[in-house]
């Protein structure tokens, strides 16, 4: 039994990391957007809350049960909004989170949140021990860097009682997520899974520092320098250009930064890291497409404009809910749940905008002209050497693909519907986007993309193998069906290599075709085998040209 009478003394301040050295042009600016994002995103939450239970209905709406982790953010919003009695649901929905939170140490969950209070015991004979389905160890890191956020930027509106019993929630999350080993227990957490990592380095520096437990800093401190020297070595994240994750590492970074002190590695250093994350995407970034070009390490759709990225949510509050990649309605958007984590982004923007360089602010919203990128990106254990990235970007036409070598199939979080690892955009004549994407098969692929191509090969693979390329959908007024290039809107496609020439073209829909979509999207399936018998490397270019 540990006791945690140590931490009903008062709450010291930490001192902030990196201060903001340079006012950003558009400060002003910043604060309206991110006030707005708040409200939006509170206006919409606000429907969801149960305020008989104290907690967030399932942004599902599945049958009325609740969500934690969603529960957690708007917990945030409320103290942030902090209008009638906001403070006090916040404090009522933390309190009901922690009255859920896994307590045996003994189990591999200890720490974590439930993910609903409705769920059965995990590790029950009726309700295994399941990781990221029954129980999710990320959402130590989702929960524990909210409450860290709410004790820094609302002290004064929680009460002592409450702030007592949320860092004795942080210490224990602390705890458990000190079991976290990759490749132990099923487990995953190497620090080149940038996202949960940097949350993992952050809340035990910034738990370590509060409850004096100079062991768990130092664990903090020593995690954080792994991620640290993965980032140093080329200036990126190892889980490389994710409009999903690339937003959660940029918000965990963002805790380093401002709330860890100068003598902490993440005080340091994190600042850095966010310049640099966002030069790498301000130059894969085209304004005119609203889109971050391929390739994608991770990515939950194929189109920014179409489905809702928290790396979106960022640029609402630095160029405006218009200019970014969002839909006036945000939550009609495909994986439309992650607006729930506004708030957070809203309540951070004002310190973390002010790290992004003018250039890549100013390519947020005008295209700089035709350029390219290289750049590269690591992810041991998985990567035999760190792939290389090379993008070649023009006003309407983008094409990014990596080139690697792994140890497994569909990258790190070996997920072939999330790993793209060439990808290549388009605007059509209405203003919406055309996209293509290889559906990640192979072990290893060589890339190269340059004015108006895409060169792709395996060099392991041999006449087994095939380019699955996952087309979308034409615009609302385009054609409805697709059996050959021709019918693609918006641009001409040559295909020439050692693949058979003869293609196949399948749709997968909603409610019919081949197969299911995949990340809500609907696509159609070009897919090159080689001839049978073949002795050649499967290769394929593809030249495009604008229509
Ligand atoms: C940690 O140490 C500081 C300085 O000695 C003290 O003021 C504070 O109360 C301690 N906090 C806890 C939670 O023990
Ligand atoms: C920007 O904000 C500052 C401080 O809040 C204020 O003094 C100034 O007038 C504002 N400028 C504009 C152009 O709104
Ligand atoms: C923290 O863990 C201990 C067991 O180590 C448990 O007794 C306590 O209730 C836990 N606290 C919370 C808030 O879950
Ligand atoms: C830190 O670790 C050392 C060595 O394992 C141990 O002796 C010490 O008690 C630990 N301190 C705390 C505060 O847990
Ligand atoms: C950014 O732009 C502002 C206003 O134009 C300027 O004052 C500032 O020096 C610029 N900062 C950098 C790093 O170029
Ligand atoms: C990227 O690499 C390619 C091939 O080596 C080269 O042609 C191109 O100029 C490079 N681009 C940049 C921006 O360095
Ligand atoms: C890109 O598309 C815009 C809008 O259709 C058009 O005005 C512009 O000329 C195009 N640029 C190029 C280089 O084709
Ligand atoms: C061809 O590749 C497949 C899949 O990688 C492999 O299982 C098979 O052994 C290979 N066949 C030959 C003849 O190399
Ligand atoms: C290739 O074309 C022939 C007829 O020309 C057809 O019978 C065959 O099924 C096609 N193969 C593929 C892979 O589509
Ligand atoms: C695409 O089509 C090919 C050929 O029919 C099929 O083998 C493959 O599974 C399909 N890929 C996806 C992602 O549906
Ligand atoms: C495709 O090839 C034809 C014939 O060589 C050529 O006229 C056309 O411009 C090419 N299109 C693309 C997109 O490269």
């Amino acid at each position: 039994m540990v006791a945690f009478s140590r931490f009903c003394a008062a709450l010291t301040l930490l001192g902030h990391g990196v201060t903001a050295s340079r006012a950003l042009t558009k400060r002003n600016d910043t604060e309206s957007y991110s006030t707005n994002l708040l409200h939006e995103s509170m206006d919409w939450l606000d429907m969801f809350y149960d305020n008989e239970r104290g907690y967030l209905f399932s942004l599902d709406s599945a049958t009325l049960v609740h969500e934690t982790r969603s529960s957690a953010w708007y917990a945030a919003g409320l103290l942030a909004r902090n209008e009638a009695d906001d403070a006090e649901q916040a404090v009522r929905i933390v309190t009901n989170i922690i009255g859920g939170q896994f307590k045996d140490e003994s189990q591999q969950w200890f720490g974590d949140y439930e993910k609903y209070p409705e769920e059965p015991t995990v590790g029950t004979e009726q309700y295994e021990a399941n990781i990221y389905n029954s129980w999710d160890p990320n959402w130590r890191g989702f929960v524990g860097t909210t409450f860290a956020l709410m004790l820094e930027e609302f002290p004064h509106l929680i009460p002592q009682e409450t702030q007592d019993y949320m860092l004795e929630s942080l210490f224990n999350n602390t705890i458990g997520d000190s079991y976290r080993v990759g490749g132990v227990d099923t487990d995953n957490l190497y620090p080149a899974y940038s996202n949960p990592s940097i949350m993992r380095a952050f809340v035990s520096g910034w738990v370590g520092r509060r409850a004096n437990d100079s062991n768990m800093t130092t664990a903090g401190e020593l995690y954080a320098q792994e991620v640290i020297d993965l980032f140093k070595r080329d200036n990126t994240l190892s889980e490389f250009n994710s409009g999903t994750y690339a937003g959660i590492s940029l918000f965990a970074l963002t805790l380093w930064a401002k709330y860890l002190p100068q003598d902490s590695v993440m005080g340091q250093y994190g600042g850095e890291m966010i310049k640099y994350t966002w030069t790498s995407l301000g130059e894969l970034y085209n304004a005119n497409l609203k889109n971050v070009a391929g390739p994608w390490d991770r990515s939950y759709g194929y189109d920014m404009n179409k489905y809702l990225s928290i790396l979106a949510l960022q640029m609402w509050t630095l160029v405006g809910k218009d200019s970014a990649p969002m839909n006036a309605k945000p939550y009609a958007m495909g994986h439309k749940n992650d607006f729930a984590i506004s708030p957070l982004i809203a309540i951070l923007a004002p310190f973390h905008n002010t790290l992004i360089s003018n250039s890549t602010l100013s390519a947020l919203t005008a295209f700089p002209g035709t350029h390219s990128v290289n750049t590269s990106a690591f992810s041991p254990p998985f990567d035999t050497y760190p792939r290389k990235i090379t993008a070649w970007i023009s006003d309407n036409l983008t094409i990014g693909a990596e080139s690697f070598s792994e140890n497994i199939i569909g990258g790190p979080a070996k997920n072939p519907s999330s790993f793209n690892p060439a990808v290549v955009q388009w605007s059509r004549k209405d203003g919406s986007v055309g996209w293509l994407s290889l559906y990640a098969q192979v072990y290893a692929l060589d890339a190269e993309t340059g004015e108006n191509y895409l060169s792709l090969s395996y060099p392991q693979g041999n006449f087994s193998n095939g380019f699955s390329f996952l087309v979308g959908t034409n615009s609302w007024t385009g054609r409805r069906d697709v059996a050959s290039w021709a019918d693609v809107e918006g641009i001409s496609v040559n295909v020439t290599g050692t693949v058979d020439q003869n293609y196949t073209v399948t749709f997968n829909g909603a409610n019919g075709g081949a197969g299911d979509p995949i990340n809500e999207f609907e696509f159609w399936n070009f897919t090159y085998l080689m001839p049978r018998g073949s002795m050649e490397v499967p290769r394929v270019r593809l030249e495009f040209e604008l229509e």
